[in-house]
């Protein structure tokens, strides 16, 4: 075949050519190294003369050309006819709805509360989760060897010096010390985070919870204030529900007198019952000894809520360890 032959043919095969075999096929026949028509004038080339090489080899080399790209066009628009054949695309359906994580149920109730808190002018501060043992316990009126300190299951941690004791907190009340320490009063804080207990796991005890403490100093602060924000607080919480408060007399050492808050909320016909939902109490004066206040100029109350106790009444849950679980199912409902 001579030039002009190999382009009639060519096109017209391409023309034809109904699938990828075949269009590998004619490139083979055409373009293929060893017994390609092209390729064997473009070898011939160099028996030429002078001349004539330049001639043929430019309209070879623009066959070439021409072929590459028929080839190319035919390739992609065999690919594209096939996939509409293939696929069955329903343009029209509606789309797969893309999942997106979102934030944890315990991260939610914890934005909440913070928010409900700094809407009464409270401010937020944080607290490390490894303690020692003097914030822990010493300065909260704990001290060695007081039977109160079995309250607390505690996690010990090896500390690299011997004069201190290092430990996961067993609650968020040593935040309360910490922030004493370094601001006068009056003020009103609240103080989120993680606190650890070495107990045996149940419906509703983990090793590892969150509390919210909170804490209110200044001059004359007094159980009636704790009432009036602590009703504030629930009321907003459980947005709009009827709720009775109860106070009970109960014994936390870095408090005195102490409180349990119980709470019942109306539900259909009578069915509620009292539920505990937090500690309180008015701050003992060795806890202002300890930060250097003088607890005849200044009074104040404390109190530590259990963040997933309210998480669970809020929605109805009915095991605390579903928190920490994994489990998407649980999750995804929140
Ligand atoms: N720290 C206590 C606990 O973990 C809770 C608590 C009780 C905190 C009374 C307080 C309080 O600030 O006044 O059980």
């Amino acid at each position: 075949m001579d030039l002009n032959e190999i382009r009639k043919n060519f096109f017209e095969e391409i023309g034809k050519a109904k699938d990828l075999k075949e269009i590998e096929e004619i490139r083979i026949k055409y373009l293929g190294r060893q017994k390609g028509e092209l390729m064997r004038i473009l070898r011939s080339l160099k028996d030429l003369p002078i001349e004539k090489r330049r001639e043929i080899g430019s309209q070879a080399n623009a066959l070439r050309k021409d072929i590459e790209q028929a080839l190319n066009e035919k390739l992609k628009q065999l690919q594209t006819t096939n996939y509409k054949l293939q696929t069955n695309l329903d343009i029209t359906r509606p789309g797969l709805k893309p999942k997106t994580g979102h934030l944890h149920p315990l991260t939610k109730i914890e934005q909440e509360i913070r928010q409900i808190f700094i809407s009464m002018n409270f401010s937020v501060v944080e607290g490390p989760e490894i303690e020692n043992e003097y914030y822990n316990f010493d300065a909260l009126n704990i001290p060695k060897n007081h039977p109160a300190r079995d309250v607390w299951d505690t996690f010990w941690i090896k500390s690299p010096s011997k004069s201190e004791k290092f430990l996961l907190r067993t609650h968020t009340s040593p935040v309360q010390v910490r922030y004493m320490e370094k601001h006068q009063p009056p003020f009103q804080i609240i103080a989120p985070g993680k606190v650890f207990r070495y107990e045996a796991t149940d419906a509703s005890h983990e090793t590892n919870f969150y509390q919210i403490e909170g804490l209110m100093v200044g001059e004359n602060i007094s159980l009636a204030n704790f009432k009036f924000i602590i009703e504030q607080f629930f009321k907003k919480f459980f947005q709009g529900k009827k709720i009775d408060f109860r106070f009970r007399p109960s014994y936390f050492p870095f408090v005195e007198p102490g409180v349990e808050v119980d709470i019942k909320i109306e539900k259909a016909k009578n069915q509620s019952s009292w539920l505990e939902v937090m500690g309180a109490g008015m701050v003992h004066p060795n806890v202002f000894k300890a930060v250097g206040y003088n607890p005849y100029e200044v009074t104040g109350f404390a109190f530590g809520v259990g963040l997933e106790r309210l998480a669970m009444i809020k929605y109805g849950i009915p095991d605390i360890r579903l928190f920490h679980s994994g489990d998407l199912r649980f999750i995804r409902q929140f």
